[in-house]
């Protein structure tokens, strides 16, 4: 096995092997969807994690450059959409610089109770209102409290080593 960790190791080389790590880590794939002024937006997530279950809570990490960042905060309500398998599109299209209406082009969009746009046929929808929000390093930390859940059958889409992927049974 390859030992990555060193005893003292300078911060950049640090954050280099803090990459590589990471890149190493199987992440479930997500857009998190949010209203805007003019509309809708969203961007494609993997720092997602439950936070609590009573209430239930996710918190979402982004980044603080992109516009996502500020937009999900202004509009105070995101909805976290697990992709399938069968959605890797939507996961490039809501990765890319591409504008807000381009990004919703693939995929069958409803909204939700609280305006966010929800994708159809993803494994799991948690549709949430912003409860409190961290800054931490370059990433802002959303907690959402859950105002509303929906699943769907399929297979989640997974990322790893910069590919998408499937899962497998063992
Ligand atoms: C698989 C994958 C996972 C990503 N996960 C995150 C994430 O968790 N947080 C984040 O801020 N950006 C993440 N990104 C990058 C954003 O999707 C990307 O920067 C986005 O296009 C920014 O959009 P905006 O600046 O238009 O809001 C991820 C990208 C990919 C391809």
């Amino acid at each position: 096995m390859m030992k990555i960790a060193t005893e003292t190791p300078m911060p950049s080389r640090l954050v280099d092997e803090y990459k590589t790590a990471m890149r190493h880590v199987a992440s479930q794939v997500a857009v998190v969807t949010f209203p805007t002024e003019t509309g809708r937006s969203g961007i494609t997530c993997t720092a997602i994690c439950s936070a609590s279950t009573e209430p239930p809570a996710l918190v979402v990490s982004v980044n603080r450059s992109t516009e996502a960042c500020e937009a999900i905060a202004k509009a105070g309500v995101f909805v976290v959409n697990h992709l399938s398998d069968e959605q890797s599109e939507i996961a490039r299209q809501f990765s890319s610089s591409g504008d807000a209406a381009r990004r919703f082009s693939v995929g069958y969009w409803q909204v939700g109770e609280t305006g966010a746009p929800i994708l159809e046929a993803a494994t799991a929808n948690f549709e949430c209102r912003v409860e409190e929000a961290m800054d931490f390093g370059e990433h802002r930390m959303f907690v959402g409290t859950v105002v509303s859940v929906r699943i769907d059958d399929g297979s989640a889409l997974l990322y790893r080593d910069g590919f998408f992927r499937r899962l497998v049974l063992e």
